[in-house]
């Protein structure tokens, strides 16, 4: 083998893709799943490539350190794709320490591991931290986020990944580890866990359950598809120089209530329904606490430097999204079944 790829959160839903990608397109490359498999965590999102020669599962948790630091020390990784992670707004709301230990902690401990593994060796090695647009807060109705936007986290989740941000580079500026970020807008696409927007809301049109919306639906968020975002890792991870930071976006916003409203529309056709009956599921509900009104990513420095640029438009995405999900009612089951309802009734009831 060439590389040796220890990539994390790989059962989750973009680690998955990322995963898949690599392993498909890198048979030279041993690639490494580490995952602690949380309640969104999922070796079903893997079946496909499970048996490949090239491909290897670890079940573990990034926060101890005695199972990283040995882990690191018997496979010997020649890099670190970084996924893994609590990635739930709502749910750092209810429980922030959870964040700070796997997002804060776990990454410390694996940046840890690494620089043990591999000084004086960091010009064959890299680090790669793939973070979220939230690190950098909130945007009114104008402007976008640049890599070089300042830091201002308002969620326990964005504040965790803004720390393990800085982490990231502190290992990079201090001791010369060859380390790159890139920090990514919305993503949605196959194997999303249905808590997030897209997913809970086609699952629950599919069920004529209510779709809760938040406040009044009008904060924006720049979508990507889930696999695009696995090529920017891709050519970010193979082109991106030491110590860099890239922003990926689908320059592609939608407000809430207008994305609910398209999906309704797609959602109508694809079941069968009188147009317009599917909107009527739509509620409005609670604002989230400390809600973000708007992200908007510029990544124009990724398209001039590497050359990456969205590859589908957001209705071809929703689209096969859409697919995806009625042709997998067995995973969508498997997933909302047991604590899922427990989430759920938690999460919705007094709102
Ligand atoms: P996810 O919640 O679907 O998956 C997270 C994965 O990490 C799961 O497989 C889980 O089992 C694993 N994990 C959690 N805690 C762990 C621990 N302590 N040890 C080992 N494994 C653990 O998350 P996602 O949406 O696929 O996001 C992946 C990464 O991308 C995260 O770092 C997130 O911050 C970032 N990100 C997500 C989005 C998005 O829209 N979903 C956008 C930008 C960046
Ligand atoms: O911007 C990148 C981030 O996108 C990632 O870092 C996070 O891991 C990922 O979860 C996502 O965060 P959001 O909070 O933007 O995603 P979520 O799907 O939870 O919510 C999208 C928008 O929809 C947000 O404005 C809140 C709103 N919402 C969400 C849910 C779950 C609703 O109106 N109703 C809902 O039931």
């Amino acid at each position: 083998m060439q590389k040796k790829i220890i990539i994390t959160g790989g059962a989750g839903f973009i680690g998955s893709h990322v995963v898949r990608r690599f392993v498909k397109n890198y048979p030279n490359y041993l690639i490494v799943n580490l995952d602690k498999l949380t309640y969104a965590g999922n070796l079903a999102n893997l079946r496909d490539i499970e048996n490949e020669p090239n491909y290897e599962f670890v079940k573990g948790d990034i926060v101890d350190a005695d199972f990283v630091n040995e882990l690191f020390a018997a496979e010997q990784p020649d890099a670190v794709i970084h996924l893994a992670a609590e990635s739930h707004v709502d749910r750092s709301i209810t429980n922030p320490i959870d964040f700070v230990m796997t997002n804060v902690v776990g990454t410390v401990v694996l940046l840890n591991a690494a620089r043990n593994t591999w000084k004086g060796r960091y010009d064959q090695t890299r680090f790669y931290h793939v973070s979220t647009d939230e690190v950098y807060g909130t945007l009114g109705e104008d402007g976008m986020f640049t890599e070089t936007t300042g830091y201002d986290p308002h969620s326990p989740y964005s504040a965790s990944k803004a720390s393990s941000d800085h982490f990231v580079r502190a290992y990079h500026d201090t001791y010369g580890m060859d380390a790159v970020v890139s920090n990514c807008s919305n993503n949605y696409g196959s194997f999303h866990f249905p808590e997030k927007l897209i997913p809970l809301a086609i699952n629950n049109i599919k069920q004529n359950k209510p779709v809760p919306v938040y406040g009044k639906g009008e904060n924006i968020r720049d979508w990507l598809w889930v696999e695009d975002h696995a090529r920017a890792i891709d050519v970010i991870f193979h082109k991106a120089k030491a110590g860099t930071t890239y922003n990926i976006g689908g320059h592609n916003e939608w407000k809430n209530i207008d994305l609910i409203r398209l999906l309704c529309h797609i959602m109508d056709k694809k079941l069968g329904r009188r147009e317009g009956e599917s909107e009527k599921l739509i509620t409005f509900v609670t604002d989230r606490a400390g809600h973000d009104l708007r992200y908007a990513i510029d990544a124009s420095k990724l398209k001039a430097e590497l050359g990456w640029v969205p590859s589908i438009t957001f209705e071809e995405g929703l689209e096969r999204t859409v697919d995806w999900y009625l042709a997998n009612q067995v995973w969508l089951n498997d997933v909302t079944s047991g604590h899922y309802q427990q989430y759920y009734n938690e999460q919705y009831a007094n709102r």
